[in-house]
């Protein structure tokens, strides 16, 4: 018989048989309080994992709620960086990701091998690393940022500091420029947000000449220019809440797409559209999208897969990403 120890190596995650009778969402909701355990869900995740999730965030709210949590066990609904950043933040605690196979195309494009190189060719640089990273490019960096902070980051430097911006080449250029600072950038991306088409987007925008066009950091530098609005996931959020436009283009991973319908029912919310024909025709994120409502059932019976971080590179990628909570406050 597969044991749950098998299952975490050569699936990266774990099953588990509802038992006849028993609805999914109950026995999530049952096993929760009876492990005291938390669901944090990013807002790229599936709609019904969102609405069984104690707190919906984006990658800053929620590694400052994964950091003042006081439940036994986080269930990370989100990518492998947002759990290692629970961890690392919150030791104590059980930290559980629904599927280990639920990586980043940004995380990826720094390994630690290459980073280090460059950080030993660039000597007397701040190194700043935008939260999508390994523990270990976290605990090489000075600062970390998100997307809702980067350039308050950035600004809070001397301007006289020589700083390197990584992984993400889009945030980083997009930053420099709302900084007037020269940064240097690590050659990296997101996949799914360079996917998204300017050419297809310009046709949308020729339907709708009266939608605001608002977009994401991590998209290319083509679509960030015709923006009306950039911003984290949540800043997306408040725009489309507190604005008093009717109709929204979203550049960006259209999860976001459900709180923003929840929260405006009456307002015209359009996906922006992706190169590649995703079943949405909008834009995916693949590794978001491997958590399901299954996954996590069986990953609170099991309470598997753990994430850990080794404490040498814990207590380094602490420091970088306390003093970003610090100057978040
Ligand atoms: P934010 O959560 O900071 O908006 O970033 C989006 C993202 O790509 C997370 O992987
Ligand atoms: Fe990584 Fe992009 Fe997916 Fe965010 S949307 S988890 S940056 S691949």
């Amino acid at each position: 018989m597969e044991t749950v120890q098998n299952q975490v190596e050569e699936l990266g995650y774990v099953t588990a048989n509802l038992p006849e009778g028993k609805d999914l969402v109950q026995e999530i909701e049952r096993l929760k309080k009876e492990k005291n355990a938390v669901i944090l869900a990013h807002y790229y995740q599936y709609p019904e994992i969102q609405d069984i999730a104690d707190y919906i965030g984006d990658s800053l709210g929620l590694s400052q709620e994964a950091a003042k949590t006081d439940a036994d066990i986080i269930v990370f609904a989100g990518v492998h960086f947002m759990g290692e950043t629970a961890k690392i933040l919150n030791p104590g605690k059980k930290v559980i990701i629904p599927d280990l196979n639920a990586g980043c195309s940004l995380a990826d494009s720094a390994p630690a091998d290459k980073f280090k190189a460059f950080l030993d060719k660039h000597p007397g640089y701040t190194v700043i690393s935008y939260i999508n990273c390994s523990a270990e490019i976290k605990a090489m960096s000075d600062i970390i940022c998100t997307s809702s902070n980067a350039v308050k980051i950035v600004d809070s430097l001397p301007k006289d500091a020589k700083i390197i911006f990584a992984p993400d080449k889009n945030l980083g250029r997009y930053v420099a420029q709302k900084t007037g600072r020269e940064l240097l950038l690590w050659d990296g991306a997101c996949e799914v947000h360079i996917d998204l088409s300017k050419d297809k987007l310009k046709l949308l925008q020729g339907k709708h000449p009266d939608a605001k066009l608002i977009a994401h950091p991590e998209c290319q530098q083509d679509i960030l220019e015709d923006a009306d609005f950039i911003g984290s996931t949540t800043a997306l959020l408040n725009y489309v809440k507190t604005q008093p436009y009717q109709k929204f283009i979203v550049a960006t991973e259209a999860g976001i797409l459900h709180k923003m319908k929840e929260a405006v029912p009456e307002k015209e919310l359009i996906p922006a559209p992706a190169n590649q024909e995703n079943t949405c025709a909008c834009s995916e994120c693949p590794y978001m999208k491997m958590n399901t409502l299954e996954k996590i059932y069986a990953s609170l019976i099991h309470e598997q897969p753990q994430v850990f971080v080794p404490e040498d590179i814990r207590l380094k990628a602490l420091r970088s990403i306390q003093r970003m909570l610090d100057l978040s406050k």
